[in-house]
């Protein structure tokens, strides 16, 4: 396999799993890709504002107010995290990336077109795996822990935003209304036909 560094998000509704196969990756691929794993909202100034004072507050920011406050924190996720890791030839693995910034807001009502614009400077996913998941299913996973984003209309249209980039060959599906180590497995094909085939 090759050791040259490369970045692949994974995307999905609010409770799809993208954490645990995210995490799992990264243990998989630590050794023979120096994976690590980070996340968006990010560990800065921003993204700990954005989860701690407003993800799980009482109502939501003006979408456009969102829209940027993600957008501002992925650069700095891609600045202090991601492309220091890459530069040492490491396996970057995103809990979400710009792909919910189009599928969430898009929801909101703004234009797929402006979100890509204020995310211009973000660097580009080598790999985007959407895991998809009946918006039914995952309601009834987040039952104790819900943000401002999660309600099952909400879910349903965001889905609907993530299938148009499936449709257009940028995100790769996953079927995740599976068991958790079928999933797993599916993750790892792909990623793995991503990483050996030649870049
Ligand atoms: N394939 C699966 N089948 C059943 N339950 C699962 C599956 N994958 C994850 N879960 C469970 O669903 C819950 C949500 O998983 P996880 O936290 O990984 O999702 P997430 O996409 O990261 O959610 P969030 O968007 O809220 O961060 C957890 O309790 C997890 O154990
Ligand atoms: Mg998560």
């Amino acid at each position: 396999m090759s050791k040259k560094g490369a970045f692949i998000c994974i995307e999905g509704l609010d409770g799809c799993g993208k954490t645990t196969q995210a995490k799992l990756l990264a243990k998989k691929l630590g050794k023979s890709h120096s994976a690590v794993y980070t996340a968006e909202p990010s560990r800065g100034k921003i993204g700990t504002y954005i989860r701690k004072s407003y993800l799980y507050g009482e109502k939501r920011l003006s979408s456009v107010l969102e829209a940027l406050l993600f957008a501002a924190d992925r650069i700095e996720h891609v600045e202090t995290e991601v492309l220091p890791a890459l530069n040492e030839g490491r396996l970057v693995i995103s809990d979400r990336y710009v792909y919910s910034s189009l599928a969430y807001q898009g929801a909101a009502g703004l234009s797929l077109e402006w979100i890509k614009k204020v995310n211009e400077h973000a660097l580009q996913p080598d790999l985007a795996v959407f895991i998809d998941v009946n918006p039914n299913t995952v309601m009834s996973r987040l039952k104790p822990k819900k943000s401002v984003m999660e309600n099952l209309e909400t879910q349903q249209k965001v889905r609907e935003i993530y299938l148009e980039f499936v449709e257009k060959g940028s995100l790769t599906r996953i079927n995740g209304d599976k068991p958790q180590n079928e999933v797993a497995k599916e993750v790892y094909e792909v990623v793995t036909k991503f990483l050996n085939a030649p870049r």
